[in-house]
Order: structure tokens, then sequence, then C-alpha cells
């Protein structure tokens, strides 16, 4: 029984599923009326998708490094990189959103009369639906790439 590979696994089940928990809550918060609270939870939200995302690639690295099967099994293996691609993906997508949720919050700071222009949050609306597909790809590469399809 490996204890490390076990907590390594944990930790990783535990953040992912709390990363799918944080996007969700933004995609359903993005379909309210933007009030300026709503347009706080965001930015606050988001902050925090930002720091889960972090510890899932920190989580990761050290599960491909040190969990059982080792650097050599992944390095092999185009299922794993299509899972990175798929997380790389989903992270440069997350920018724009994330530029507007802080100019939305300074704009709405600055003016009690702000509101968010409706082309910019069909925008930010269009980036959420293509983070939210990329992201449904990364657990069917997982699961393949964990049983060994997909090495070469
Ligand atoms: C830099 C980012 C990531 C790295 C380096 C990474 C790495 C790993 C590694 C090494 C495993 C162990 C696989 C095995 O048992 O052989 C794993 C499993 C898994 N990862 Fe990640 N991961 C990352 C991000 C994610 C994300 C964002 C998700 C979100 C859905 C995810 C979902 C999973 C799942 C579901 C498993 C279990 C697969 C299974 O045993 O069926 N990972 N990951």
């Amino acid at each position: 029984m490996d204890t490390v590979d076990l907590l390594l696994a944990i930790f990783h089940h535990i953040l992912v599923f709390s990363l799918a928990a944080v996007l969700a809550a933004e995609v359903v918060l993005i379909r309210n009326e933007m009030t300026h609270r709503t347009i706080g939870r965001l930015a606050g939200i988001d902050r925090a998708y930002g720091l889960v995302a972090l510890f899932v690639i920190v989580v990761g690295i050290v599960r491909v490094f040190y969990g059982l099967k080792g650097w050599d099994f992944y390095v092999h293996s185009w299922t794993f990189w299509a899972k990175m691609a798929a997380f790389a993906a989903v992270g440069l997508l997350s920018v724009p959103p994330t530029l507007r949720f802080l100019s939305w919050k300074r704009q709405a700071g600055a003016d009690t009369a702000f509101a968010v222009p409706a082309t910019e949050l069909a925008s930010v609306r269009g980036y959420l639906r293509a983070e939210m597909m990329f992201f449904m790809l990364i657990p069917i590469f997982a699961a393949a790439m964990a049983r060994g399809y997909g090495q070469f």
C-alpha cells in the first residue's frame, strides 16, 4: 500500500472537484443580472479559481514525479499530453474573463451607475462556455492516461 500515492490522489481529486465547482459557480453567476454585488462575487470567486488551479498544477506535478508510476509512464503517454493541453486551454481561456471581472469591479467601484456592456457580457459568457467544454475533456483523458491508453 503506497500512502504517498494515496494522499496525492486524494488531494488531486479534492482539488479538481473544487476547480469544477468554482468554474460552475462562475457559469451560473454570469447568467444573472450583473449587479455590482454580483460583479464583486465573480471577482472573488475568480481569485479562488486561480488559487485552486495553482494547487492542482502543484499536486498534479508532484503526482507525476512521486506517484506510483513515475515520470517515464506519463511522458510517453499522448493521453497525458492531451490532458495537459486541455488544462492549458482552460487556463488560457480563463484570462479574458479574469481581466473583465477586474475591470468591471474597478468601474463599479468608481461609478455607482456603472452597467456591464452587453457585448462584454456576451464575450465573457462565450469564454466560460469554451472553458467548460475543454474542462470536460480532462477527466476523459485522465481516466485513459491512468489505465495506460495512449502509451508510445
Ligand atoms: C497540471 C495539471 C495536472 C497534472 C500534472 C495531473 C496529473 C495527474 C496524475 C499524475 C494522475 C495519476 C494518474 C494515474 O493514476 O496514473 C492524475 C489523475 C487524475 N487527474 Fe490529474 N493532473 C492535472 C490536472 C487535472 C485536472 C485539471 C483534472 C480535472 C478534471 C484532473 C483529473 C484527474 C483525474 C480524474 C484523475 C484520476 C484518473 C483515474 O485514475 O481514472 N487532473 N492526474
